[in-house]
């Protein structure tokens, strides 16, 4: 039986929280579906930055070099908000996407049928929504040089970022995109700017390209990406996958997971390219949401994204598609039963805390386990 190395990274606000949720199923896994785990602990964001002067350690780094799967709970809160810049919590994000070349992120947005009158939409609009966005995570405006806030010297001051791309980064994401378009609705939408970006143009170019070389089953469409904001609260089930940019995907990201109710629901998954040698990729895996400070500690937060997390995981890292599906059916079974933590509760329905969330979800993957 092979043992998956697993890295928790509770981070900060109900991180740890949600986290302590995984754990606990990450066990029922090992007794009751024959997995066995090799899991170790440690700290990012501001959890690190207290204990270590920095937002994620270099043996913390390595760490996640080394595992199968890093599962992140949330970094940030406003404790930290006068820290140097380059300190900050979500620094340590940053560096572990850029260190362990995690270059596609995976950011489904599925309407639970459950929760379809919780979105902001009109329940026909969003019902059975299933959307994949493969945002680029390691190029584009969130790392490009130079990035600085140059003195003019005559009172003002020049902030400048780069929005760069290569061909080798456009390829290696829009063939992402086309794979995961085959086992689903079989098309692609790419955003961009190509109107006034020069890398929107060399997006633009590259993915048409790409797309005639061995995925011209997949059907491709362009959009511009202010269109496609538009589009996503217009009528949002037009869309399969969606390819776009580090920038447009984390702002378009936050637009798709609001359709669906709560970003309290939504996991993500990071990845690295495949290893020839050994067919292993780097992976990290986290919920959507943030460390909301507002409600850390309470014992109120919403479990189910962090969990799908490690659904996620079991999908695309540890070789267990089935037990993946397995765990999304007990959460929609624990949905259809009324349970709900306070950002989906909604009249005449059960609300419930995080732990009850997560005994519910558990105790639901242990019965189809059994059954
Ligand atoms: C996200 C977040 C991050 C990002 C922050 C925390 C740096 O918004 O994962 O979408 O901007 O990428
Ligand atoms: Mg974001």
């Amino acid at each position: 039986m092979a043992t998956h190395k697993l890295l928790l990274l509770a981070g900060d606000g109900i991180g740890p929280e949600v986290m302590g949720e995984v754990k606990r199923l990450i066990g029922t896994l090992e007794a009751k579906a024959g997995m066995s785990f090799e899991v170790e602990e440690d700290l990012v964001g501001g959890a690190a930055y207290d204990a270590h002067g920095v937002a994620v350690t270099d043996s913390a780094v390595a760490k996640a070099k080394a595992a199968d799967v890093v599962l992140l709970g949330a970094v940030g809160g406003p404790k930290w908000d006068g820290v140097p810049y380059d300190a900050r919590p979500e620094a340590g994000l940053l560096r572990l996407r850029k260190d362990l070349e995690l270059f596609a992120n995976l950011r489904p947005a599925i309407c639970y049928p459950a929760l379809a009158d919780a979105s902001s939409l009109k329940r026909e609009l969003v019902d059975g929504l299933d959307i994949m966005i493969v945002r680029e995570l390691t190029g584009g405006v969130y790392f490009g040089e130079p990035k600085e806030i140059v003195d003019l010297g005559n009172g003002q001051q020049r902030a400048v970022d780069t929005q760069v791309y290569e061909t080798y980064e456009i390829v290696r994401i829009a063939k992402v995109a086309f794979e995961l378009a085959r086992v689903r609705g079989n098309r692609v939408t790419s955003a961009e700017k190509r109107n006034v970006m020069k890398s929107g143009l060399l997006w633009n170019q590259v993915v048409t390209a790409t797309h005639k070389q061995g995925y011209e089953d997949v059907k491709l469409d362009h959009m511009l990406a202010d269109a496609m904001g538009m589009q996503l609260v217009r009528a949002p089930k037009q869309f399969d996958v969606i390819v776009t940019d580090n920038l447009f995907g984390d702002v378009l990201s936050d637009v798709a997971s609001m359709l669906t109710g709560s970003l309290g629901m939504l996991p993500s998954a990071s990845l690295g390219a495949e290893d020839p040698a050994t067919g292993k990729r780097h992976a990290l895996y986290e919920p959507v949401h943030g460390s909301a400070p507002d409600i850390a500690g309470k014992g109120l937060a919403n479990p189910i994204a962090m969990i799908a997390s490690l659904g996620m995981a079991l999908k695309y890292s540890l070789g267990k598609p089935e037990l993946a599906d397995l765990v999304d059916r007990a959460i929609a079974d624990v949905l259809a039963s009324g349970l709900r933590t306070g950002d989906i509760w909604s009249e005449g329905k059960t609300k419930v805390g995080t732990t009850a969330m997560g005994d519910a979800v558990i105790g639901r993957v242990e019965a189809l386990l059994a059954a």
